[in-house]
């Protein structure tokens, strides 16, 4: 049984997320070319080479799909805001269609009773930025900064949260030391450029927003539990190795002013120079802390250059991603969290959920979504101060490199008709979540 609203604090936010590339369509409205339609171009790169150009054309039917948040009971609706649709050269002029799309999205929620929590940028990075050298060019945080203030210039006074950057990992591991997400590197010195790159762009990116005198403006990071294969000491310093680079880099960069020793025995040659000034600027004041959280991983050591381990498979039931089910991983990280980093900051769940292949009879979903909310109200039990859970996802959508195969929606979309419609677990959450 899903835990109810009732069970939670008083005033404690429930909500789904999406995001741009993932459900709008490239395709519409003016938007420019982004390293993903690059990446999904290159052969092997993606399931069926399958891209974001039509997805689930949320680009016309918007207006739907924020009756589907509502009709959820959903106080938050987290959606992220496509950087080539706004200014298609990542650059200069602006597209007045991605603009007034972004404005009219924002209005439908407030209009819905929605909360509009936005991420600013959930990975699709314009081409013309990427040919400069995206992530990997110091630049980057000036460029961003820039894309902020015309977004924000337009809607930022309707906004409930801004979160610059949605899972800092993905932008800057996943991307580009293990080469699964755009623009597809395998490069020790182009990781660690660009996770500190994305680390001054979140800065630069809540400066602008605070000159303009937004408010309630965060950080939302991915978290994976990393449990050592075995209890050999190999493996254990392995793990922490996995630790540090998936779960503290980050989040000590933006709290700590520094990054974890583990990962500088890497990185120490790779990072630009001068990193070590960056922190003012990285360290801005957040006003809350969002957590991304599906899975555990098991860590083995392995010879070999640094950082020296792999993943090996665990024992839990897994989600079609092939993902463990460890719903305890989600109340330990927000407490840890709270503990080591944030204090008393707000934290919210902006990111929980499974792919799963059972369709709209999807038991399997609710048994997830219930284990987690059950993790998340123990937190909140133990004085835990979180105070959000967003779901992903509201609809079955483009799952990047895995194309449209993994499902990870509580509505259905048919690929062909675009026809939505609500799974088992969207019923179970608007009942738990009925006011
Ligand atoms: C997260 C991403 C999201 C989606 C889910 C399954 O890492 O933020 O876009 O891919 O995983």
């Amino acid at each position: 049984m899903i835990p109810q609203r009732q069970d939670f604090p008083n005033g404690f936010l429930f909500g789904a997320a999406t995001s741009s590339y993932q459900i709008e369509g490239h395709a519409f409205g003016g938007a420019g070319r982004t390293h993903w339609d690059d990446f999904a171009a290159t052969p092997g790169n993606t399931a069926g080479a399958e891209d974001g150009a039509v997805a689930c054309d949320h680009y016309h039917r918007w207006e739907e799909d924020l009756d589907l948040v509502a009709g959820l009971g959903a106080d938050v609706y987290r959606f992220s805001t496509s950087w080539a649709r706004v200014l298609p050269e990542g650059r200069g002029t602006p597209n007045p269609e991605g603009l007034d799309f972004y404005d009219r999205l924002v209005d439908g929620m407030l209009a819905r009773g929605l909360k509009p929590a936005a991420t600013l940028y959930h990975w699709e990075l314009p081409s013309p930025l990427a040919d400069l050298g995206g992530w990997r060019n110091r630049d980057i945080a000036k460029w961003f900064a820039e894309f902020a203030d015309v977004l924000c210039a337009r809607i930022g006074d309707r906004l409930w949260s801004v979160a610059p950057i949605n899972e800092p990992w993905c932008v800057g591991w996943l991307s580009h030391f293990e080469g699964h997400h755009a623009p597809g590197l395998r490069d020790i010195r182009a990781t660690a450029r660009a996770m500190h790159h994305v680390l001054l762009a979140h800065g630069t990116a809540l400066q602008a927003m605070r000159a303009r005198g937004m408010e309630n403006l965060g950080a939302v990071c991915n978290f994976e539990l990393a449990l050592p294969a075995t209890d050999s000491p190999e493996d254990e310093a392995a793990s922490r190795r996995y630790d540090a680079i998936f779960n503290r880099f980050f989040i000590e960069g933006m709290t700590r002013g520094g990054y974890p020793a583990e990962v500088l025995e890497g990185f120490a040659p790779h990072l630009p120079q001068g990193w070590e000034e960056d922190f003012t600027t990285i360290g801005q004041k957040l006003d809350w802390f969002g957590l991304n959280y599906y899975t555990c991983k098991r860590i083995a050591a392995r010879p070999g250059p640094w950082p020296g381990y792999a993943e090996v498979p665990g024992p839990l039931p897994k989600t079609d991603m092939g993902w463990e089910i460890c719903p305890e991983g989600l109340h330990d990280f927000l407490a840890r969290v709270a503990r080591d980093y944030t204090g008393a900051l707000p934290l919210y769940v902006t990111e929980n959920g499974m792919a799963s292949t059972s369709g709209v009879q999807d038991d399997d979903r609710i048994a997830y979504l219930a284990a987690h909310l059950a993790e998340v109200r123990r937190a909140a039990d133990e004085g835990v101060p979180v105070k959000g859970y967003f779901t992903w996802s509201l609809m079955d959508n483009y799952e990047w490199a895995l194309g449209y195969a993994k499902r990870f929606g509580l509505v259905a979309v048919d690929r062909d008709s675009q026809a939505r419609q609500p799974k088992a677990s969207y019923h179970a959450l608007a009942k738990a979540w009925a006011r």
